[in-house]
Parts: structure tokens; C-alpha cells; sequence
């Protein structure tokens, strides 16, 4: 078994492979994948092996640095074609988060700014990859510093989808702030939706807090309402896949509606999301891409016993916008805004 070193993604750089948790196999299985090519890249992030926005960024990075290493072409301009063609399969992917493409992005940047010869830019895309996932790291960390003191008089908080470590190489972003009082000794609960269909407040964000010795406790996605009008949560903590320049934000769908929720009751709700998922050339929520998914997610358990009459129609998007006037803050690695002063992180 490969060694992840208590992360979602690596880059194997001796082997020149792209190592990833298998998160369908979670939580009965740990599975590490080792990846080369890039139709195995893209159905691990189509079929959600990997997933959370930071993560598919990191992972494209450095599967893109890999098919890079790989190739044997000797002439500049083919080179850079040929990875910008990758680039542009990897960025097809997931529509919905933005942090894909921006990784990509950054990597395209490596082979703008030119270099003499190909080794040269596969050493560059190389070390490009590996700082992405090093400031992946570092950025979830300081999201987290960031949101603690917004959890001082939290016993517990509510979460949608998974957000966590597995979302992001380590620490995640809504998560982040659990870990960061876990560390501090502020005992903090977290109640976590299962998230139909695809269960990743079940599956994944249960497992990865149960496994770290977080309090955790799963409501199916319609007891939200049942736990914010009890008083049982003291806040909400979400990711987000993108946010448009107004601060509308698409997360995993159900989002939106639990942000109405939380606004009923009264119940602060904060979006945790490093800088890479702000898209400032997306003036509003209607401008975000939303991934539709198989209709089987939905009707069938888990892709084997159906669960509807045959015949019947399924509407699967995976995620849906939430409006930014009932987002409270966006708290970022650059600190914690209101929905009205992101013009700051421009
Ligand atoms: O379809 P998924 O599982 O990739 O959806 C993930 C989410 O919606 C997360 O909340 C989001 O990507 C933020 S992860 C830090």
C-alpha cells in the first residue's frame, strides 16, 4: 500500500504518479491509488475518488505534472501543446468547482513563462505541482486559525456535505476551524447532514472526524430544520465549490436550502473557502456552471438496488447556489469577510 502521509492527494515524484484515496471506498476501505494516465485521472475525478474542491485542484496539478514528466517530445511549442491539451480534458472534468481550473490555470502559467528546453518546463510543472499542494496545506490551516474565534461560544455546529480533510490535501476549509479548536482543547460537536445521494456527510466527513476524535453526529439532510430549531447548533459551516463576485456561492446542492434555514432560526452561516474558489469574473450566482449528475445517483442505492418505478425522471444537480445575503461571512485564508466587503480580496 502507498503511503499518503495522512493526505488526500501526493505526488509520488521518484515514481511519477499521482496518489490518491480512493473516497468511494470510504469508510469500509482505505484504498490508495497510483495514477499515470490521464483517462484514469479524469474518471477518479468524475467519478468523485477524488473530490471537494481543493482536492480536484491539487490532484489536476499534479496529474498534469505527471503526463508532463511522461512525455517524450523534445520540440517547446509541441510540448506545451500537447499539455495544454491535457489541461483542457482535466479542466472538463467537474464543471461546478472553480479551484479546478484555476490549478490548471497555474500550471498553464508554467509554460507561458517559457523556458529553452522541455526538461526544463517539466522540472518547472513539477515544482509548481508540489508547491500547490504544500500552499494547499498551509491555506487550510490559516482558514481555520481564522474561523476559531468565530466558534468561541460554540458547543457544536452543523455541516453540509463533506468539507474536511478529504476535501482538501489536509485540514479542509469548514472543517478547518473544528481542528483548529480540537488542537486548542475547546471541546466543539459537530452535527453533519448525510448529504444524499452520494452520502458525503455519512460516508466521509463522519468517518474523517469520527477517525480524529471529533464528536459527530449524522441527521439525515430533512432533520436540518429539526436541529437548528431545537437550539442544538450555535452556527453552520460550509465549503464552496465557487463564489461568484457578489458572494452567491455554489456548494454541494442542499446548501441553499440550509442557508434559508439557518436564517429562520437565527443561526449564523459561514462559508469557509481558500481565495482559489472566489471567481471574481462571475458577477452572480446565475453565472455558475451546475453539474448534473448520472439520474442513478438518485435512483438507485448506491448504483445496485433500484429505488424508484421504471420509467420515472430524476433530477440530480450536484450543487446549488446559496444567495450571499444569507451567507454571514466567507472566512478565507486572508481572513473573514462579510458578504458586502469582498471587493477587499479582488
Ligand atoms: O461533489 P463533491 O463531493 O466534490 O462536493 C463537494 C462540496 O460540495 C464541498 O462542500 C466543496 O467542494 C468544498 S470542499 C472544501
Amino acid at each position: 500500500m502507498y503511503d499518503l502521509q495522512g493526505e488526500t492527494v501526493r505526488f509520488d515524484v521518484p515514481h511519477n504518479r499521482l496518489l490518491l484515496l480512493d473516497q468511494t471506498r470510504l469508510p469500509g476501505e482505505t484504498v490508495v491509488l497510483a495514477l499515470h494516465g490521464l483517462e484514469e485521472m479524469v474518471e477518479a475525478i468524475r467519478a468523485l475518488r477524488v473530490r471537494g474542491a481543493p482536492a480536484i485542484g491539487v490532484a489536476a496539478a499534479v496529474g498534469l505534472a505527471v503526463r508532463a514528466n511522461e512525455s517524450e517530445e523534445t520540440d517547446v511549442p509541441a510540448f506545451c501543446e500537447a499539455v495544454r491539451r491535457d489541461a483542457a480534458v482535466l479542466r472538463a472534468a467537474r464543471p461546478t468547482a472553480v479551484n479546478l481550473a484555476w490549478a490548471l490555470g497555474e500550471m498553464e502559467r508554467v509554460l507561458s513563462a517559457g523556458a529553452k528546453r522541455v526538461p526544463d518546463l517539466q522540472r518547472k510543472l513539477t515544482e509548481r505541482a508540489l508547491e500547490l499542494h504544500a500552499a494547499d496545506v498551509e491555506i487550510c490551516r490559516k482558514i481555520g486559525e481564522n474561523g476559531l474565534p468565530l466558534l468561541k461560544n460554540c458547543r457544536a455546529v452543523l455541516t453540509h456535505c463533506n468539507a474536511g480533510r478529504l476535501a482538501a490535501v489536509r485540514y479542509g476549509t469548514a472543517l478547518a476551524p473544528v481542528y483548529a479548536a480540537k488542537e486548542r482543547g475547546q471541546r466543539l460537536a459537530v452535527y453533519a447532514d448525510e448529504t444524499r445521494p452520494l452520502l458525503q456527510g455519512a460516508r466521509l466527513t463522519a468517518y474523517e472526524l469520527h477517525e480524529a476524535g471529533v464528536p459527530v453526529t449524522v441527521l439525515c439532510d430533512n432533520a436540518a430544520a429539526y436541529v437548528l430549531s431545537k437550539g442544538l447548533v450555535q452556527a453552520v459551516l460550509v465549503g464552496a465549490d465557487r463564489i461568484a463576485a457578489n458572494g452567491d456561492t455554489a456548494n454541494k446542492v442542499g446548501t441553499g436550502g440550509l442557508a434559508v434555514l439557518a436564517r429562520h432560526y437565527g443561526v449564523p452561516f459561514y462559508v469557509c473557502a481558500p481565495r482559489s474558489t472566489f471567481d471574481f469574473a462571475c458577477p452572480c450566482g446565475e453565472g455558475i456552471p451546475i453539474e448534473q449528475r448520472d439520474a442513478r445517483e438518485v435512483g438507485s442505492l448506491w448504483f445496485r438496488e433500484p429505488l424508484l418505478p421504471e420509467g420515472v425522471g430524476v433530477l440530480n444537480p450536484a450543487f446549488d447556489v446559496t444567495k450571499a445575503d444569507l451567507i454571514t461571512a466567507f472566512v478565507t485564508e486572508k481572513g473573514v469577510f462579510a458578504p458586502d466587503e469582498l471587493s477587499a480580496l479582488r
